[in-house]
């Protein structure tokens, strides 16, 4: 069950705020925490909680919050022999207003730092990896490179559009899943996907490019696929938001555990978005998940 993660890895610097600071305001903080986080790093640790062999390639500073977030890593289960100690470490700095809205100033540090040199120095680990799982918070190039060594093994690429930016279409073509939520789909598409009928739109481009199948995340909505097979919707339970940071995370890293097991495409969405449910109710991207939600304990 080899799951080969390349991505980032962030300290999250959260500040409670009575509202996102205006331009040119100075506004007091009620409340400071630290959280791990970074996409590609929120998206592993998932992955390795819920018991898959998770393999990560990338970067952190050299560092405390380096050595911290290599050992958090570690402690969750995720092989950290692949990461590379450079620069400084990745910041979120995440303003989180009491309406619940947020704003974050990303500062990539380390991320920016990993190339294609260190991608074919650890090539083996996508190589013999059942699934990729592949964020946009680290140089494109460095994710076009992963997703060839994966696509020249028949290796199932997952693809979390995140943060939104364009992707080429030789990316695209490589892509068993791809997980935008609405705003990257709009990115990606050019559409504003409100309906089920632009949704559908939407997706048919993407598939026409080659991407297999499409899983658009829509919040408290749930999610809507569509591949070759048909289109559907998954829907979630209404739960006690505490936090959506990493949100998204919790359900690409389950996904990619539920295609490891080969479940369908369905059933993977059902059970990410269960583990995805259950990291909103907690603070911070990387929550601790309990063991309930493994897979073979099921
Ligand atoms: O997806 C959430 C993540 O995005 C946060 O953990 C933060 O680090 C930003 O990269
Ligand atoms: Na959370």
């Amino acid at each position: 069950m080899k799951i080969a993660v390349v991505g980032s890895t962030n300290m999250d610097l959260v500040y409670r705020v009575p509202h996102i600071v205006k331009s040119g305001e100075t506004l007091h903080s009620t409340e400071h925490q630290l959280f791990f986080g970074g996409k590609g790093a929120n998206q592993a640790v998932t992955a390795g909680q819920l018991g898959a062999d998770v393999h990560f390639i990338g970067n952190v500073g050299e560092d405390n919050f380096g050595e911290q977030i290599k050992e958090n890593m570690q402690s969750k289960g995720v092989n950290v022999q692949a990461i590379q100690q450079i620069g400084s470490t990745g910041q979120a700095i995440i303003q989180l207003a009491n309406s619940g809205e947020n704003a974050i100033v990303l500062f990539p540090g380390a991320n920016f730092l990993v190339t294609p040199k260190q991608i074919n120095e650890h090539k083996k680990k996508i190589e013999t990896s059942k699934v990729l799982l592949l964020q946009l918070e680290i140089p494109v190039q460095v994710v076009e490179l992963a997703a060839n060594i994966a696509a020249k093994k028949d290796i199932s690429i997952i693809l979390n559009p995140a943060p939104a930016q364009t992707i080429g279409d030789t990316l695209l073509s490589k892509v068993s899943v791809l997980t935008p939520n609405e705003t990257e789909l709009e990115v990606l598409t050019g559409i504003k996907a409100a309906t089920e009928g632009e949704l559908v739109q939407a997706c048919t481009i993407l598939l026409k490019k080659g991407v297999k199948a499409v899983v658009v995340t829509l919040g408290d909505k749930g999610a809507f696929y569509m591949s070759d097979n048909g289109h559907g919707y998954v829907t979630v339970n209404k739960v006690e938001v505490k936090d959506t940071t990493g949100a998204g995370d919790a359900f690409n890293g389950a996904l990619a555990v539920a295609q490891c097991y080969e479940m369908s495409l369905k059933e993977s969405i059902e059970y990410a978005s269960k583990v995805s449910e259950y990291v909103v109710t907690q603070m911070g991207a990387q929550p601790e998940i309990p063991k309930s939600f493994q897979m073979n304990r099921q």
